[in-house]
């Protein structure tokens, strides 16, 4: 079983906005992306990574939230497209970002718009998160942090309701011997980043991890890539999926082999190639083996 990883799209264009649509919040964020954004992330260098993507035939592609920079519909509905043209919903598990919410009315917009992705599989009009996919050997666990923040905060935060929820499904999925992969925006332990960033409730996410750890938790927000080992979980997050400096994927392959289950995880990152062309090349590999 193969899966991709890629987060962080950022992948609107802020140019042609009315002023009007910049209220509050909007403003700042909008601001920030006319000064450095729309320098760092760049639609071309996305397209290209959606073209490798597409090329590595995933099973499932996961992609970890902040498509968009403000949350205005015009964005939300770019966003849809470029989705769409990635992969069908049953080969694409989606959890948003804080910026996919940024304010009022986003969230409403994101759950309409991207709703196929989010709740692919769920019951009728159950758009509630966590979310599951059970594949063939693994169960992916979707869970939203993505909360409307004030200024110049960029937090996340499950709340109470989630967590209870995900301990029941990572309890049954332990007593079941179903590996887990966990899809989270935000970093999900303390000090992973700075409190202006971080996850509020990361220490009763950090218990529930330390009960019944997943096997692997792919999350983004950080923008860079980085591995980390928390007992028996891997945890992982990638670069920006547009970003012009360090664009990446992470290709998973997934082998059961009798009562281990074999890892092979390869990051993959922009470069340039001989011809002065963009293209992805592998900078990282790593195996490992778990109990099954
Ligand atoms: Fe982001
Ligand atoms: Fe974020």
């Amino acid at each position: 079983m193969r899966l991709v990883h890629l987060t962080d799209p950022h992948l609107s264009d802020l140019g042609n906005v009315s002023y009007a649509s910049l209220r509050g919040k909007r403003w700042s964020g909008y601001l920030s992306w006319r000064k450095n954004r729309r320098k760092k992330y760049l639609p071309a260098v996305l397209e290209k990574l959606s073209v490798a993507v597409r090329a590595e035939e995933a099973d499932q592609v996961l992609v970890t939230g902040d498509l968009v920079h403000i949350g205005l519909e015009s964005e939300i509905r770019q966003a849809a497209q470029w989705l769409k043209q990635l992969a069908a919903p049953d080969q694409l598990m989606l959890v948003p970002g804080n910026h996919d919410v940024y304010a009022q009315g986003s969230d409403e917009l994101v759950r309409r718009l991207w709703g196929e992705y989010l709740f692919h599989g769920c019951d009728g009009q159950d758009t509630r998160f966590p979310v599951v996919r059970q594949l063939d050997g693994l169960r992916l666990i979707g869970v939203s942090t993505a909360c409307t923040t004030p200024l110049f905060m960029a937090t996340g935060k499950l709340g109470q309701t989630q967590l209870s929820s995900l301990s029941e499904l990572l309890k049954s999925a332990a007593s079941e011997h179903q590996p887990v992969c966990l899809l989270i925006h935000h970093p999900p332990l303390p000090g992973m980043t700075n409190w202006r960033k971080e996850l509020s409730d990361a220490e009763s996410l950090q218990k529930l991890l330390e009960r019944f750890p997943p096997a692997l938790i792919f999350h983004g927000h950080l923008h860079h890539n980085r591995e980390q080992q928390f007992g028996n979980t891997r945890i992982c997050c990638t670069a920006a999926a547009s970003s012009v400096s360090d664009a990446s994927y992470r290709v998973v392959d997934i082998e059961p082999r009798g009562d281990v289950i074999n890892f092979r995880m390869r990051l993959k990152t922009i470069a340039m190639d001989d011809q002065d062309k963009l293209q992805f090349v592998t900078v990282d590999e790593q195996t490992w083996q778990q109990a099954g």
